[in-house]
């Protein structure tokens, strides 16, 4: 619940049922609510990820614009269109994004902020600084979940801490027509448009990452082997089933990379971002579009079991959408 500060929460009503004591609370959101249901514990028992069972109660708002129609969705996820693009009017959808905030650096790892902030003038591109910025939330969880699973195997978590800050420098290399053409899916399986621009970027994002970990990247002492690791990642972080075919011989930090890239796409912020990004602006389609692909969107069974957590939670979401706002 690492993001409480921006909720302020009211006993709604608590009942027990089959022994578990259910807690309902009001939420008025100030910032990103999927934190709170979301905050995952792994349980070295076998049981999987747990987070706390709480079931909230959504508040949605219609944003209006002057030219485009409007957007309904949880509060707590503000979109906005470009003031400029050389894209026509049609296609404007594929650039709405997330403004980013301050305060989305407390998600990053402390020791990794400076950096991160040295490489956030080359994480505008398609939202990929607020993407980057809260997927550094399931860094640790998932590590620790792909090491239980792999006894005497240790995770280095520096390698995906910068592999996973840089991983999507390359957008800003791309240009908006490629963006747009990366976004024309309906779920999360590439069609051979997407693909060119999703190859693009992680051979851009490689050659970028080089020059920012050279100039910004001293502090941590990376070996050689590392340095590898880490562009290894960034140049395979967006082929989920290339990597899960080769199995056991890809490096358990590229293997968490992926997921924690895509784990982005079940999120709060990112889901409702993208039903009306793509294009789809119907949630309940664009939910059974993820359901859909999830198998074949993880490489870990951790990542997988994570995925299908946050899944859950927007189904929990979808179904209070208001149907006529
Ligand atoms: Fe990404």
């Amino acid at each position: 619940m690492s993001d409480n500060h921006y909720l302020t929460t009211h006993l709604y009503k608590f009942f027990k049922k089959d022994g578990i004591l259910i807690v309902m609370l009001k939420i008025k959101t100030h910032g990103p609510v999927a934190q709170l249901a979301s905050a995952p514990v792994w349980h070295t028992g076998g049981q999987g990820f747990k987070s706390p069972q709480v079931h909230i109660l959504m508040q949605f708002q219609t944003l209006t614009f002057t030219e485009y129609p409007s957007i309904t969705l949880p509060q707590s996820v503000i979109l906005e269109y470009p003031a400029e693009t050389s894209l026509p009017a049609k296609d404007h959808h594929f650039l709405l994004y997330i403004p980013w905030q301050k305060k989305f650096l407390q998600l990053v790892p402390k020791k990794f902020q400076t950096f991160f902030s040295k490489v956030l003038p080359h994480l505008s591109a398609r939202t990929t600084d607020v993407h980057t910025a809260n997927c550094c939330q399931y860094i640790q969880p998932l590590c620790y979940a792909v090491e239980a699973a792999h006894p005497g195997r240790t995770i280095d978590q520096t390698v995906v801490t910068l592999a996973l800050i840089l991983h999507d420098c390359g957008w800003s290399r791309l240009s908006e027509k490629e963006v747009a053409a990366s976004l024309g899916v309906s779920g999360l399986k590439l069609n051979a448009t997407a693909l060119g621009p999703k190859e693009k970027h992680a051979v851009e994002g490689v050659a970028l990452a080089t020059e920012l970990l050279e100039s910004y990247g001293k502090s941590f002492s990376l070996s050689e082997a590392q340095k590898d690791l880490i562009l290894l990642a960034i140049r395979h972080h967006d082929q989920p089933e290339k990597v899960a075919k080769e199995g056991t011989a890809v490096p358990l930090e590229v293997q968490v990379l992926v997921d924690l890239d895509h784990l982005w796409s079940f999120t709060q912020l990112n889901f409702w971002q993208d039903v009306y990004r793509k294009g789809i602006n119907n949630p309940q389609t664009y939910l059974e579009n993820l359901q859909t692909d999830l198998d074949s969107y993880f490489v870990t069974p951790q990542g997988r079991a994570l995925a299908t957590r946050l899944w859950k939670h927007r189904q929990e979401e979808v179904a209070q959408f208001p149907t006529q706002p």
